[in-house]
């Protein structure tokens, strides 16, 4: 039987969802039970995709294009090619019940956590409108027997007993939040307090959040502050703490973005950290089992910018699902400055979530924010980076900049094809494709420039990096046939997730 990736398997639903049928309770299946399951399902997608959903899929392409698509017998990272590690996907909540074998009786005994997950805040004529937005769950698996049979699923070559101690900790941790448990309908109460130190004993205000968590156990919505944060805080962003007295580990903060200034919009994977998504067993060992490493020198561009930009904002997005959050934080927080954070709710309930989560979370971004320039960073191994910010570019008038890390320059183990054409039409002074974090030192992004020129450009308005690409494979690439149609099919089917 062939294995099942839980990304097909949310395709269908997605399918359904735009036929019309009424939204499914559980979101995502759980993953494959096996290791050899889970690298299968990251290089056998293609083949499931024959059915329904796949006629669907194929019947939007040109018929050339559908039918060297439908002739491939087999197989790719569908989800690398969306930008999230294969198999790295979240169980069901009975699926997580029944691993965890306890009653519904132990499971409301255990402590609740609240991801507060960072939010931006924009001035309005009722005074700062805060987003909050995270998730109340339990964790039932944490101390369980059981959490290192289902940790071994996720790394790709050893077993979790045989990893050093650190490394054990990281999988574990991961593990344990992907089999958590949402918490609903919980009301929640926020205190704001001044982030100096001498201000730690002296809240700004307490507030309850309007709404109590939806079914997901998630809250996602913009607060008025009124007159109780004050609103002439200059050209500088102003952080405040937030806490929360629902549950335990909601320390979070908040952060008072000015109207006017420069954002710093970043996908995370592959540019600020070292992923390496397009080769799926690398991606599961960076993130299970690898201590996040910074990509390069990036962060002492980012201390660049933050020394050198007095009205700089950072906002990290990334769609990580949700339970990695933490994780990407916490290696956020102590590599790059400080900043606003979107990772991928679980909120699958309409198609542009489940496949434009990065536009949707982009498009908030651009609107909450309509005079501030944006400078958006990513890297061209993501299909959905390489369609949502030029487009998002021509759609509004804030994105000033697009840098994007040319991945094959310095990773030869980058096969994915990347497709260019969506940047036909934006003013070439505008993106730039960087090799190294050097070529972006020098830009003066202040006055408005993002292109560094003694780095060679060479776009072709279409797909680049593919097998027969004489200038980045050479003839090698040819006697690996079977690895270019699997390549090329990842390209392929990104563009029809993007339908
Ligand atoms: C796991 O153990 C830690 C430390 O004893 C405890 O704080 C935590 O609540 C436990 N978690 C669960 C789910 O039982
Ligand atoms: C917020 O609530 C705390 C108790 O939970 C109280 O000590 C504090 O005075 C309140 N602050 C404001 C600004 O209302
Ligand atoms: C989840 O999505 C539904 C439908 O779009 C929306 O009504 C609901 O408010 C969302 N929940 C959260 C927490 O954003
Ligand atoms: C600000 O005012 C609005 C409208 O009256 C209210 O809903 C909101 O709770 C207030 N915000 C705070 C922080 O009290
Ligand atoms: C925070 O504290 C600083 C000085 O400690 C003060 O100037 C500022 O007004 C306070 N901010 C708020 C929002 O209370
Ligand atoms: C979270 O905030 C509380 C105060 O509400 C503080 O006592 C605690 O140390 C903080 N926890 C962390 C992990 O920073
Ligand atoms: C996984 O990471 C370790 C370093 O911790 C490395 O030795 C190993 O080659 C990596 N394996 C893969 C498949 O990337
Ligand atoms: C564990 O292995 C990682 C490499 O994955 C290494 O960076 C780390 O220093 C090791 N930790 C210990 C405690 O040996
Ligand atoms: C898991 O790791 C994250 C980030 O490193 C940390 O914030 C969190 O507290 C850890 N969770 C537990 C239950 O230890
Ligand atoms: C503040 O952000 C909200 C939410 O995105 C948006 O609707 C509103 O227009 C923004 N306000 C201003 C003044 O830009
Ligand atoms: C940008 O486009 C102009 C022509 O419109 C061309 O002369 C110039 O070389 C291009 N710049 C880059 C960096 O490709
Ligand atoms: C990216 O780098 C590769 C290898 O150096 C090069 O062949 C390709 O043209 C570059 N892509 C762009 C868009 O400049």
């Amino acid at each position: 039987m062939p294995s099942f990736s839980s990304r097909v398997l949310a395709l269908f639903l997605a399918l359904e969802l735009a036929a019309g049928a009424p939204p499914p309770t559980a979101t995502v299946p759980a993953p494959p039970r096996d290791r050899r399951d889970i690298i299968s399902s990251a290089t056998s997608a293609a083949g499931s995709l024959t059915s329904e959903a796949g006629g669907a899929l194929t019947s939007a392409f040109p018929s050339a294009v559908a039918s060297v698509y439908s002739s491939l017998a087999s197989s790719i990272p569908t989800e690398a090619a969306g930008g999230i590690i294969p198999g790295f996907d979240v169980p069901s909540v009975d699926d997580v019940k029944n691993e965890a074998g306890l009653s519904d009786d132990e499971i409301e005994q255990l402590p609740v956590r609240i991801l507060n997950i960072p939010g931006f805040a924009n001035l309005t004529d009722n005074g700062w409108s805060v987003l909050f937005h995270g998730q109340a769950y339990r964790e039932p698996l944490e101390n369980s027997s059981k959490l290192d049979t289902l940790t071994n699923v996720f790394l790709p070559e050893k077993d979790v007993d045989q990893l050093n101690e650190t490394q054990q900790d990281q999988a574990r941790n991961l593990t344990s939040a992907i089999y958590s448990l949402p918490v609903s309908d919980l009301s929640l109460t926020f205190t704001l307090y001044n982030a100096t130190k001498d201000a730690q004993d002296s809240p700004i205000l307490n507030l309850t959040f309007p709404l109590p968590t939806d079914s997901r156990g998630e809250f996602n919505q913009f607060v008025h502050m009124n007159d109780s944060i004050p609103t002439d805080l200059g050209e500088r962003v102003h952080r405040v703490e937030v806490r929360t007295n629902a549950g335990d580990l909601g320390n979070s903060s908040a952060f008072l973005v000015p109207s006017q200034g420069i954002t710093f919009l970043a996908d995370i994977d592959d540019v600020l950290r070292v992923t390496r998504i397009y080769s799926p067993t690398s991606g599961l060992n960076n993130s299970f089992a690898n201590p996040f490493t910074p990509w390069s020198t990036m962060p002492a561009v980012y201390t660049h910018w933050l020394e050198s930009i007095p009205s700089a904002h950072f906002h990290y997005l990334t769609t990580t699902p949700e339970p990695a959050t933490r994780m990407y934080e916490s290696f956020i927080f102590g590599n790059y400055p400080l900043g606003s954070f979107d990772t991928r709710p679980y909120n699958f309930t309409t198609l542009d979530q489940t496949f434009r989560v990065r536009s949707v979370a982009l498009r908030r971004a651009l609107e909450t924010f309509p005079q501030r320039r944006f400078v958006l960073i990513g890297d061209t191994s993501n299909a959905d980076i390489m369609r949502d910010y030029p487009q998002l570019a021509k759609d509004y008038g804030n994105v000033q900049c697009i840098l994007l890390r040319n991945t094959t320059a310095t990773d030869s183990g980058d096969h994915f094809p990347y497709d260019t054409s969506g940047f036909e039409g934006l003013d070439n002074s505008t993106y730039f494709f960087f090799d190294v974090p050097e070529d972006l030192m020098g830009l003066d992004i202040e006055n408005g420039e993002c292109v560094n020129s003694s780095v060679p450009q060479n776009i072709e308005y279409g797909y680049q990096n593919l097998p027969w690409d004489p200038e980045t494979d050479g003839a090698e690439g040819l006697k690996r046939s079977v690895t270019w149609r699997v390549v090329l099919v990842t390209g392929l089917l990104a563009v029809a997730l993007a339908l």
